[in-house]
């Protein structure tokens, strides 16, 4: 049986829960807006055309932020193609994705889903194909409140008040050969310095984000960090980290400990955006945007094979494109992922998984069928929900496992958080072994546990394997009371089954 100890200590904490750490991403690519989100003539349509059932699913998941239109999508996108009388919006090529863009369902859209998902809008801009003009008229479009031909075009279009978004993406992928538009440091930082001017003449109240490395592999990787802040560090608030992970060649141990490199990544990221701070005497921290991260079986095909696929296939609207069907390791691996941005949360203020309905997503809407939860639907939605406070600095003494890729990491996994209003506890623990159960000793230092509120465990249900998935309504990875949790000396003890994730509440007293 694996041992871990576990310390918190009330007065030792990273800083407040930043709670935009639990945001999404929707992108117009594959299924995720059009019979994702948007499926008018599905049974449960509202009669705006969203589903309600995937709304639900959305609400219970409990995202804070949804980055939208793209990805890949928006370094083509014009954002006036989505505005307006649909009937007269154009259908559109999108090279990134290789679809026909009916723009059915644009900005106005966005903006009344997001309303009723109880979500803020995180927006991202064209810096491919387009720049500066763009990016100051869709402000103006949508934060002015009237009097100017944009603002009063956004009125005559249906939204009397300003939509009033604070979070801008400065492009998205930039670094990437494969973007639309793609970009030297020396480029970009420029453009994105020039276009956050712009932008911010027009509304100076705008939080934006510059676009960082597409994963912590690409040759441009801290170099890019460094000459783009280098450009843009006065205009800025936050710089994106973006990372996908997957198991490869049957390596279980090295992907069920890939959350040892987003802290690397993370921590470099922060390392690169300090010494340009200290080199330019600048005052301000640059916050990090860790705004697409996932599991995404990519399968080893480089993006220019996954489109020469979907080529052969002909233009089509709204295709089936990387729709995961994710497991119980990889439920494991996203609550890993959930507990490193937590734990670096006094930095990583903005996080969003991508994406949120059907393309890599936690819900599965089927055309003119079902909506239901895939097995990372859990470690997300019980953060997201419990995950209030004050983050913990959780001191971990735990067996050790070995891995190919990362060198030896903790089986035990963890993240804490201290809701002082509510004298609420909540951790959030992975096992990372296949096979061993861990015996788990939690002490708490300032405070001491009163009673457990809650203990849920995601593991294999009888007879089935660590493969075992949500499939078409039918969901068989689900959370589970964890037995056999007890309050000892005002700690607390509890055994993880193998290959599991528990989240365990806490009523604590000081
Ligand atoms: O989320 C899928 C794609 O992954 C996004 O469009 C892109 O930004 C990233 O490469």
């Amino acid at each position: 049986m694996t041992q871990a100890r576990i310390t918190l200590a009330r007065d030792f904490t990273v800083g407040d829960v930043p709670r935009r750490l639990f945001g999404s991403f929707v992108e117009h690519m594959g299924r995720c807006v059009y019979t994702g989100i948007f499926e008018p003539g599905h049974p449960s349509a509202d009669e705006s055309g969203f589903r309600t059932d995937v709304l639900d699913l959305v609400r219970e998941l409990g995202p804070t932020v949804v980055r939208y239109p793209g990805g890949n999508f928006v370094s083509g996108y014009n954002w006036e193609d989505g505005v307006g009388p649909v009937d007269s919006r154009p259908r559109r090529l999108d090279g990134a994705w290789h679809t026909v863009e009916s723009n059915a369902f644009g900005l106005h859209e966005f903006m009344d889903w997001s309303r009723l998902a109880g979500v803020e809008v995180m927006q991202a801009i064209n810096l491919g194909t387009r720049g500066v003009d763009a990016a100051r008229e869709l402000v103006e479009y949508a934060n002015h409140p009237g009097g100017t031909y944009l603002s009063d075009l956004r009125r005559k279009n249906g939204a009397e008040d300003p939509f009033d978004i604070r979070l801008w993406c400065l492009g998205n992928e930039l670094d990437g050969p494969w973007q639309i538009g793609h970009k030297t440091p020396e480029e970009y930082g420029r453009l994105a310095k020039e276009a956050a001017k712009a932008m911010r003449y027009v509304d100076p109240t705008i939080e934006l984000v510059a676009v960082g490395s597409s994963n912590s592999t690409m040759p441009t990787f801290g170099e890019w960090e460094h000459t783009v802040l280098s450009h843009v560090y006065e205009e800025v608030d936050y710089i994106s980290l973006h990372a996908y992970y997957q198991e490869e060649n049957g390596d279980a141990a090295s992907f069920l400990a890939c959350a040892l490199d987003m802290d690397h990544f993370i921590e470099s990221v922060i390392s690169t955006a300090d010494a340009v701070r200290a080199r330019g005497r600048h005052k301000k921290r640059i916050h990090l945007s860790f705004d697409e991260w996932n599991v995404w079986y990519q399968r080893g095909l480089e993006t220019e094979d996954q489109l020469h696929r979907v080529q052969e296939s002909g233009w089509r609207e709204h295709p089936r494109l990387i729709e995961d069907e994710y497991t119980l390791t990889d439920a494991v691996v996203v609550g890993t992922l959930l507990n490193s941005l937590l734990r670096h949360g006094d930095r990583v203020t903005i996080a969003n998984q991508a994406q949120l309905v059907n393309v890599i997503a936690p819900i599965r809407a089927e055309e003119n069928g079902p909506a239901w939860r895939q097995a990372i639907f859990w470690p997300f939605a019980r953060m997201a929900a419990l995950a209030r406070g004050r983050i913990l600095q959780a001191h971990v003494t735990s067996d050790r496992m070995a891995t190919a890729q990362f060198g030896d990491a903790d089986i035990v996994d963890v993240s804490a958080t201290w809701d002082e209003e509510n004298s609420r506890v909540a951790l959030f623990l992975a096992n990372r072994s296949l096979d061993d159960a861990a015996e788990v000793e939690l002490v708490l230092n300032g405070f001491r546990a009163e009673r457990i509120v809650r203990a849920e465990v995601l593991d294999a249900p009888d007879g089935t394997d660590r493969h075992v998935s949500n499939r078409n309504g039918d969901e068989r990875v689900q959370l589970r009371p964890l037995a056999g949790v007890d309050v000892v000396n005002g700690g607390v003890k509890l055994t993880l089954p193998a290959l599991s994730w528990a989240v365990l509440e806490l009523d604590v007293a000081l």
